[in-house]
């Protein structure tokens, strides 16, 4: 489904014919992941296989789910902005909708990550009648979690999944001194967020 936001357009991650000339979305995928920032936070810059294989497998969530993440890009002159949206995920057996955003190095700061937010909530709730919306990252993403708070997300613990955790073994000193280092890590604590829909008011 695509969502047009007041500055965004968001389209859901397509895939070309094998005999296409170009890759629109895998190929802009690429680019956002060798943005150092985004890179920091996914294990690295993604090759362009990596990149297709991700791309591919969300056209496939939108097929098969119904639902899966959107490439975002300007209204106002099609740059790409970044990639967020919601995705069906299984929290300890019950089914929910988790909700993500990861933006180019030169699109932060703008309120972008929000605007993914907000429209992915009202197509959660209003579209999908989602009862919860769940989203997480890692417990010193803290970009990250000022997303959720400014989605009116609610803390809601803990998660161990495999995935990047804070370097370790060097002193306060040497961490002032020089960028963390995150390091892949099998069992890993991220901060779990969720938002319910809020109550209608109820006619009559
Ligand atoms: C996490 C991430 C998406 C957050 O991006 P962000 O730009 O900080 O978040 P938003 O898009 O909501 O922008 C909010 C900021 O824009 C500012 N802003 C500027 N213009 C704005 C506007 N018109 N509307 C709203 N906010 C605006 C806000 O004041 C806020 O600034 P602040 O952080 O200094 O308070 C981004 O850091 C990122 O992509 N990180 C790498 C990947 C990643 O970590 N993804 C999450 C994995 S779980």
């Amino acid at each position: 489904m695509i969502v047009i936001t007041e500055r965004l357009l968001l389209t859901p991650v397509t895939i070309a014919d094998a005999d296409a000339d170009a890759d629109a979305d895998a190929d802009d995928v690429m680019l956002l992941h060798s943005d150092p920032n985004v890179s920091y936070w996914h294990a690295g810059t993604w090759s362009a296989a990596h990149a297709h294989e991700w791309a591919d497998a969300m056209a496939q969530r939108w097929q098969q789910e119904g639902i899966g993440k959107w490439m975002a890009r300007l209204r106002s002159d099609g740059t790409l902005v970044g990639r967020g949206g919601l995705t069906r995920f299984d929290i300890a057996g019950a089914e929910t909708l988790e909700l993500g955003w990861t933006l180019r190095d030169a699109a932060r700061g703008h309120g972008y990550a929000t605007e993914i937010g907000r429209a992915a909530l009202d197509l959660a709730f209003e579209d999908l009648q989602a009862e919860r919306v769940v989203a997480f990252t890692e417990v010193h993403n803290h970009a990250s979690q000022a997303v959720m708070r400014r989605l009116g997300m609610r803390p809601r613990g803990l998660l161990h999944r495999s995935g990047l955790v804070e370097g370790a073994g060097r002193s306060s000193r040497e961490r002032s001194l020089r960028p963390l280092r995150l390091r892949q890590h099998p069992s890993r604590r991220v901060s779990l967020a969720e938002r319910r829909p809020r109550r209608r008011a109820l006619d009559g």
